[in-house]
């Protein structure tokens, strides 16, 4: 298995276009692909599901800071690709939380 991770501090770097075109990239090439969206924005959510991304009620937030186990969803029906999707709702992930 690998990991990509898309990160950088400055906003309107590219990184969601970045991780949403390379990830249904991956997916396209016949790997199996887990998105995992981090983003407190939740921009890449809202991009692979539309609105109702706001209705999914465990997150990866509540995955990180509640111990929560949470299931990934299907985005489509022709490539295995998955998405763990953020709220923009929820609160910004603090740092303490992410380490435990
Ligand atoms: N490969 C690319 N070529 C040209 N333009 C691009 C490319 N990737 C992204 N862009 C454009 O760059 C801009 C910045 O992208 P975007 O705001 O999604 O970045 P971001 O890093 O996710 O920002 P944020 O920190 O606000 O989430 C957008 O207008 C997007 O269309
Ligand atoms: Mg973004």
């Amino acid at each position: 298995m690998k990991t990509v991770a898309v990160v950088n501090q400055k906003g309107g770097a590219g990184k969601t276009p970045t991780a949403v075109h390379l990830s249904f990239a991956l997916a396209r090439a016949g790997k199996k692909v887990l998105f995992i969206d981090f983003d407190s924005q939740a921009t890449a959510s809202l991009h692979f599901l539309g609105k109702k991304y706001r209705e999914i009620e465990l997150t990866i937030y509540d995955a990180v800071t509640k111990q929560q186990v949470i299931a990934p969803h299907q985005i489509n029906d022709f490539y295995t690709f998955y998405l763990l999707t953020r709220n923009s709702q929820e609160q910004r992930m603090n740092y303490h939380e992410i380490q435990q």
